[in-house]
């Protein structure tokens, strides 16, 4: 960010509490002070079925014409406790986008919060006045018409807010929903759906003593993005959720800010990974256990078949340490503890014929023989800044210009002590190898991804190709408070 826009960003953190005219629209949970006054404080906090809360499902939509309307107000943290939110048409999570390839996507966004507000389709590629870069943000009270044809191939895309400095806290306090794109290739599976699809969204929060979210993403948060010890899936505090013996198909985005989860199931069975950010892999994969750094998705096969009426099977986050890494968050909530996000409780004992499939899809991606150009992108963090290439983001700076249709190998290093999934927009990129730290490369980084996970000291290879759409577009790092501080530069496509 510029300087006067840094000084500004620093100022409002400091001044956190205050920030917002209008305190109507004041959330004291936003802010150092607000944590002695937030509303649940001396509330006994519910207690919910075995300590946990039942897990609810996003509404659906289809977008067809239809609003959506950004707004504060209150949503259901888990057993009843209404908590302070941001929200889109008064829901947490923001519901889920439903839609077919081919169509038409309509949507009239409506900003009633007390900052600026704009949409970003993350994974998918629409033409560039849609794609919700921060300079078409809208003040309060305005409206942004999005309207495009989607291309996208079937896959599991979210959206959130993309306004510049402010998207780590629109995301904590709620805004933010999944994008389910379906086309024929993915009919033909017949993969599980309706009750045994589950859209899960992960996070993490900090909570006050009655359960509810706080955000703060000054001191320590300034540098490892805003982290807490309480997991939250589809916006409820540690929830369950009843199922069948069948084949469930998890459609998992980390929705965190910050937080690294580590997947694995209490009985150390198998999922069977079938696709990640951008669709369908070629080869169903089974897996003890995948890492997902924040904006990664992951498709999922569960196989509940063998499992009896009274079972219970937790979805995990393991504990896992980051060599490296600056560990001054310090406690609970330090990066790679251990988190239990989700129970599955067996209620019913069902017949499943679901075919688990192995061959999925052939991909179509970009030729590392055929890159005709190399860039390079050094990610750094240190004193109060996050920096690619030495820069902070500059709304009206072009920062490199790539010409439509051209391969490229782009190598991402992490000259830093913290890890940083790094997102690229308008397109998705094969990750070709990992050098340093972990030194290699995992089966659900396969296919096509938009957004690669890079430890301290590491050094990744992707192959990129525009062929979407033209126009100025973002690659930025998705640890939220990273981004707000500007790791994040235009990428003009021509
Ligand atoms: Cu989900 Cu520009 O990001
Ligand atoms: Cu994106
Ligand atoms: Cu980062």
């Amino acid at each position: 960010m510029t300087a006067p826009s840094r000084r500004e960003f620093l100022r409002q953190l400091s001044m956190a509490g205050t920030v917002v005219a209008g305190a109507s629209f004041l959330l004291p949970s936003c802010s150092n002070a607000g944590e002695s006054t937030s509303p649940g404080n001396g509330t006994a906090p519910p207690t919910g079925q075995d300590g946990r809360f039942l897990l609810r499902r996003a509404p659906e939509l289809a977008p067809n014409g239809i609003t959506v309307t950004g707004a504060p107000g209150t949503a259901d943290v888990g057993g009843g406790l209404m908590a302070p939110v941001w929200a889109l048409n008064a829901s947490v999570p923001s519901p889920l986008l439903r839609m077919r390839k081919g169509d038409r996507f309509r949507v009239t966004m409506r900003n009633q919060l007390p900052q600026e507000l704009i949409l970003h389709w993350h994974g998918m590629a629409p033409p560039v006045e849609m794609d919700g870069h921060p300079r078409f943000a809208v003040p309060t009270g305005g409206t942004y018409e999005y309207d495009f044809a989607v291309t996208d191939r079937a896959g599991t895309y979210w959206y959130h807010s993309h306004t510049h400095m402010h998207t780590g806290e629109h995301t904590y306090r709620g805004i933010g929903g999944l994008i389910v794109v379906s086309d024929d290739e993915e009919e033909r599976l017949r993969l599980p759906t309706g009750a045994r699809e589950l859209p899960l969204i992960i996070q993490d929060r900090r909570v006050d003593a009655s359960g509810v979210p706080l955000y703060n993403n000054a001191g320590p948060a300034m540098m490892a993005g805003v982290m807490g010890d309480e997991p939250f899936v589809n916006g409820v505090r540690r929830p369950y959720v009843e199922v069948d013996s069948a084949v469930y198909r998890l459609r998992i985005l980390n929705g965190a800010n910050a937080r690294i989860f580590r997947l694995a199931r209490s009985d150390n069975g198998p999922f069977t990974l079938i696709g990640n950010d951008g669709g369908l892999l070629e080869q169903a994969v089974s897996l003890t256990s995948l890492d997902m750094a924040p904006a990664e998705r992951a498709d999922l096969l569960l196989d509940l078949r063998n499992a009896n009426v009274g079972d219970r099977i937790m979805l995990r986050s393991l504990p896992f340490s980051i060599p490296g890494s600056m560990g001054f968050m310090g406690g609970a909530n330090l990066q790679g503890n251990a988190m239990d996000l989700l129970e599955l409780r067996v209620t019913r004992r069902v017949n499943d014929a679901t075919t688990i499939p192995t061959a999925l899809s052939s991909l179509n991606l970009p030729n590392p023989a055929a890159a005709v150009r190399e860039r390079t992108f050094r990610f750094q963090s240190m004193m109060m800044s996050h920096t690619i290439n030495g820069r902070e983001f500059d709304m009206q700076r072009v920062d490199e210009t790539v010409p439509f249709g051209d391969t490229e190998i782009w190598s991402f290093v992490n000259d830093s002590s913290f890890p940083h999934p790094v997102h690229l927009h308008a397109t998705h990129f094969r990750v070709l190898s990992r050098t340093g730290g972990r030194g290699q490369l995992f089966p659900w980084e396969a296919g096509r991804k938009d957004t690669v996970l890079m430890y301290p000291g590491e050094t990744i290879r992707v192959a990129v190709r525009f062929t979407a759409q033209r126009g100025l577009f973002l690659m930025h790092c998705h640890n939220l408070e990273h981004e707000d501080m500007g790791m994040m530069i235009n990428v003009l496509v021509e």
